[in-house]
C-alpha cells in the first residue's frame, strides 16, 4: 500500500535527538519535516556531559563540530570520591591518536542543541515550523500512522501534516508514548541542579561523583566559569518555596564536598536558583506500528548518573541512519520493509543500550545505597575501582558508551558482588566466620535483586 505524502518523514520535537535525526535525514536527501514547539535555546539542567561514545557518534554522523564555539570542556574521566577518599577513572586510549585519552564534552545543553537545531535548518531538504504537536494522526482501519496535528505557533491555528514516517522524539515528558508503550516509567529519584560560579575543581576535566552516607552528587563543569552541581535526592522533593529544600542540599553537601568546592558551593546556594527533574527509568519495548517510530527519552531512559542519555540517543541515531539509508529503504512509503528495519534496529541497538541503562541503574541502586547489604557493595565497588587496571579500565569504557559487550558487564557487577564479599571475610576473625558467611549470602542476594530486573526489562 503507498500512500501519497507531503513529507518523506515529521520529527516531533527538535531536541539533542530530533534535531540531529532531522539533519541527518535531510543530508541523506530525505524531504523532513521538524516540528518543535520553541526554537529559542533551551535552558535546561540535563544532558551536559557527553560521554566518548557520543562524541564518537557525532563523528560518524558528520556533526562534531556542534561541540564547538559553544564554550565546552573536554572530559577525560572521572572522579570518585567516598569518605575523604577518591579514586580517579581515566577514559581509554585513543587508537588513533597514541597518547591522547578519548574524549568526553561537557557544556550548556541549551547550546548544544541550538547548534543541532542550526545543522538540521542548514539541510535544504528540512523544513522546520514552530508548532506544539497535539495529536499523533493514523489511519483508522489500519491503524497505520499518517502524521501529526499541531497547533501553529504563529497563526494559533490547527494544521495537518502527513509523513510517511512519523518520528517521535519529544523528550522526557512525552505526550505520545503512552498510546504506543504500555511499561511504565519508574520515577527513582530527582536530580536538584545548580551552578557554581568559578568554582576550584578538585580534578579538573573530570566528571565528579561524590559518595557518602546520602544519595550521589555530581559535579562537573559546563564552561570556563560554570559548573554543574547535581544532587540526588530521594522520596518527596523538599518544597523549595519554603527553603526547605535548600536547608536539605546545605546538610547533605556540606557534610560530604571536596573542601576547594566549598566556598562556591556555599556562594551559589545564597544566590541561585535551585531547579530539579525527576530521574526516570524506561526499558526500551518494542512496537510495530507502521508509519511509527518512537526515539530517544520517549523510548527510552536511564538513570542520569552516568550521563548517558544522548549517548544513547546519538548512536541511536547513527544506527537509523544506517539501517534506513536511501540504499536499504529507497522509500518510506515501502511501509513493510520500514518495518522490517525497525524490527532490525530494535535487537541491533540492544548491546550498547543494555550496558549503559542496566550499568546506570545498577549504579545508582549501589551509589545510593540505603540499606547496609548495599552500602558493603558499595563500599566493594570503590575499593574495585582502587584496584586499577581492568578494575576500572573497561568499568570506564562500559560507561563511556565505547565498550557494547553486556556480558563484560554483568561479569563485572558480579566481581564487584564477589570482592565485596571477599572484604568482609578480609576483616573478620575466628568466632565470626558463620554471621559472615550468613551476610555474605544476603549481600550477594541484593546484587541478585539489583542488576537481574534490571537484566530482564531490558533483554525481553
Ligand atoms: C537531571 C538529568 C541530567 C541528565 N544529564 C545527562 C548527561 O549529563 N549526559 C547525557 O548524555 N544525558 C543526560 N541526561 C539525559 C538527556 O538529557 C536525555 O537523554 C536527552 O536530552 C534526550 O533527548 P531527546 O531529544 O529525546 O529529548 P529532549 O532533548 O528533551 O527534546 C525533546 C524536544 O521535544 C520538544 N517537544 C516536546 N513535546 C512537543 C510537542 N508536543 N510538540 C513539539 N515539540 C515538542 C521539546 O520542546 C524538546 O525540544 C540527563 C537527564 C536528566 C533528567
Ligand atoms: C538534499 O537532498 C539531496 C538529494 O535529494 C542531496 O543531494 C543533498 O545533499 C541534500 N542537501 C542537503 C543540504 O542536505
Ligand atoms: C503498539 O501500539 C498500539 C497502538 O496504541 C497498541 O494497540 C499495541 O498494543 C502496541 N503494541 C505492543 C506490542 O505494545
Ligand atoms: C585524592 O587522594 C589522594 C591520596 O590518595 C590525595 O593525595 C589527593 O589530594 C586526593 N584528591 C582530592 C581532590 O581530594
Ligand atoms: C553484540 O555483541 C555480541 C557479543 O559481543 C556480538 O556477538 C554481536 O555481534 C553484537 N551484535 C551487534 C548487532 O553488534
Amino acid at each position: 500500500m503507498s500512500i501519497p505524502s507531503q513529507y518523506d518523514v515529521v520529527i516531533v520535537g527538535a531536541g539533542v535527538v530530533g534535531a540531529t535525526l532531522g539533519a541527518t535525514f535531510g543530508r541523506q536527501g530525505r524531504k523532513v519535516l521538524l516540528v518543535e514547539r520553541d526554537w529559542t535555546e533551551p535552558d535546561r539542567i540535563v544532558g551536559e556531559l557527553l560521554q566518548p561514545g557520543g562524541v564518537r557518534a557525532l563523528e560518524k554522523l558528520g556533526l562534531r563540530y556542534c561541540l564547538e564555539g559553544i564554550d565546552s570542556i573536554n572530559v577525560v574521566g572521572y572522579s570518585i570520591f567516598y569518605h575523604g577518599d577518591n579514586v580517579s577513572i581515566p577514559y581509554a586510549s585513543d587508537p588513533n591518536v597514541p597518547g591522547k585519552t578519548l574524549e568526553g564534552r561537557s557544556f550548556h545543553h541549551g547550546r548544544f542543541v541550538a547548534n543541532l537545531r542550526e545543522a538540521a535548518k542548514n539541510s535544504a531538504n528540512v523544513t522546520v515550523l514552530e508548532a506544539t504537536v497535539n495529536e499523533i494522526i493514523s489511519d483508522k482501519s489500519t491503524s497505520r500512522v499518517l502524521g501529526v496535528r499541531c497547533t501553529n505557533k504563529k497563526t494559533e491555528l490547527s494544521e495537518f501534516y502527513y509523513g510517511a514516517l512519523t518520528v517521535v522524539a519529544d523528550g522526557t515528558f512525552s505526550k505520545f508514548r503512552r498510546d504506543y508503550i504500555s511499561t511504565p516509567v519508574q520515577i527513582r529519584s530527582h536530580f536538584v541542579g545548580i551552578v557554581l560560579k568559578d568554582a576550584i575543581m578538585p580534578s579538573p576535566s573530570h566528571g565528579h561523583v561524590i559518595l557518602g552516607n546520602h544519595p550521589p552528587i555530581l559535579v562537573y563543569q559546563i564552561g570556563t566559569h560554570e559548573t554543574r552541581m547535581l544532587v540526588d535526592v530521594q522520596g518527596k522533593l523538599p518544597s523549595a518555596s519554603n527553603g526547605d529544600l535548600k536547608r536539605r542540599l546545605e546538610d547533605v553537601v556540606t557534610a560530604s564536598l571536596p573542601a576547594c568546592l566549598l566556598p562556591s558551593f556555599k556562594a551559589a546556594l545564597a544566590t541561585e536558583r535551585l531547579r530539579s527533574m525527576p530521574n526516570s527509568y524506561l526499558p526500551p519495548s518494542a512496537n510495530d506500528t507502521h508509519g511509527l517510530l518512537l526515539l530517544g527519552d520517549s523510548y527510552n531512559m536511564r538513570h542520569p548518573l552516568t550521563g548517558g542519555g544522548m549517548t544513547v540517543g546519538l548512536n541511536d541515531v547513527l544506527l537509523i541512519s544506517q539501517l534506513l539509508s536511501p540504499s536499504r529503504v529507497p522509500s518510506f512509503d515501502d511501509t513493510n520493509l520500514v518495518v522490517a528495519k525497525l524490527n532490525e534496529f530494535y535487537w541491533k541497538r540492544k548491546n550498547l543500550s543494555t550496558v549503559i541503562n542496566i550499568l546506570a541503574q545498577a549504579l545508582y541502586s549501589l551509589f545510593a545505597a540505603d540499606d547496609s547489604r548495599l552500602r558493603t557493595l558499595q563500599n566493594g565497588c570503590f575499593r574495585y575501582f582502587q584496584r586499577g587496571g581492568i578494575y576500572v579500565s573497561e568499568p570506564i569504557g562500559l560507561l563511556s558508551g565505547i565498550l557494547p559487550v553486556p556480558f563484560i558487564l554483568i561479569s563485572h557487577f558480579f566481581n564487584v558482588a564477589l570482592y565485596s564479599i571477599y572484604g568482609l571475610f578480609k576483616d573478620a576473625s575466628g568466632s565470626q566466620y558463620l554471621a559472615v558467611t550468613w551476610e555474605s549470602v544476603c549481600v550477594f542476594w541484593k546484587a541478585c535483586e539489583v542488576v537481574l530486573p534490571v537484566m530482564w526489562s531490558e533483554w525481553r
